[in-house]
C-alpha cells in the first residue's frame, strides 16, 4: 500500500493516475489472469465520480471500465438522467478478478490509494457507488446495499480535506437480472441530479 500511495501521490492528473495504475505491480489480481489494467473513462473535469466494483471480461479486453452489457445499461440510465457528460467512471480494483468474482477487501484496499487520488484530483460535487462491494469498500459500511442505497453519506479523505456527498446504489449488473429494481436506481440518479443542481444555484 505504501507503493500505491507513493505512485498515486505523484499523479497530478487523471491521465497520470492511469499511467501510475498501469505501472503498479502490488495488486495480487495482476497475476491472476487479467490482461491489462482498467482505470477510468469519462470527463476529466466531471462533477460526478462513479465507482463500480471491478473490471469484467469486456473491460479486460477493451481496457475501459463499464463497456460490457452492464456498462451499456449504465450509460443509458446516465443519459436519461442527463448525466452523460458529467461523469468520470472507475472501479474499486483495476484488474479483472478471476471468473469475475467480487474483489476481496484486501485487493480493494491495495487499490484504494488510486481511488482516493482520483477523488482528490477530481474533487467531484457528488460520488455514486455501484453495488455492495463498492459501497463497502468506500464507506466501510456494515449494512447491505438494499439498506444503504438511496441515502446520502459523506466521504471525507483523512488527508487533503477532500469531501463529497456519496450516494450508494444498486449495481447495473444486478439490474440486468432484476429489471424491476431499475426504479430504485432511477430514483437515486434523480437525487444525484438534484444534488448537482442545488449546488450550482448556491
Ligand atoms: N462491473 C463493474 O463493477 N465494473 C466494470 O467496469 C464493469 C462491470
Amino acid at each position: 500500500i505504501a507503493e500505491a500511495r507513493r505512485l498515486a501521490a505523484g499523479a497530478a492528473t487523471l491521465q497520470d493516475l492511469a499511467a501510475a495504475v498501469a505501472a503498479f505491480e502490488g495488486c495480487p489480481l495482476r497475476g491472476m489472469g487479467a490482461t491489462q489494467s482498467v482505470f477510468g473513462r469519462g470527463n476529466p473535469n466531471a462533477s460526478v465520480l462513479i465507482i463500480g466494483e471491478g473490471p469484467g471480461g469486456d473491460e479486460d479486453r477493451m481496457g475501459q471500465p463499464f463497456v460490457g452489457k452492464a456498462g451499456q445499461l449504465l450509460d443509458r440510465m446516465l443519459a436519461a438522467a442527463g448525466l452523460t457528460d458529467k461523469v468520470f467512471i472507475t472501479n474499486t480494483v483495476f484488474w479483472r478478478p478471476p471468473g469475475n468474482r467480487t474483489p476481496s477487501p484486501q485487493e480493494q484496499s491495495v487499490c484504494a490509494p488510486f481511488v482516493e487520488r482520483a477523488f482528490a484530483l477530481l474533487q467531484p460535487k457528488a460520488v455514486l457507488l455501484l453495488g455492495a462491494a463498492s459501497a463497502k469498500s468506500v464507506l466501510q459500511a456494515e449494512e447491505g446495499i438494499m439498506k444503504l442505497r438511496g441515502n446520502w453519506k459523506e466521504w471525507r479523505l483523512a488527508e487533503g480535506a477532500v469531501s463529497a456527498p456519496v450516494m450508494p446504489t444498486l449495481h447495473p449488473a444486478f439490474l440486468l437480472r432484476q429489471p424491476q429494481a431499475k426504479r430504485q436506481v432511477w430514483s437515486d440518479l434523480l437525487s444525484l441530479a438534484v444534488c448537482l443542481e442545488t449546488d450550482s444555484v448556491e
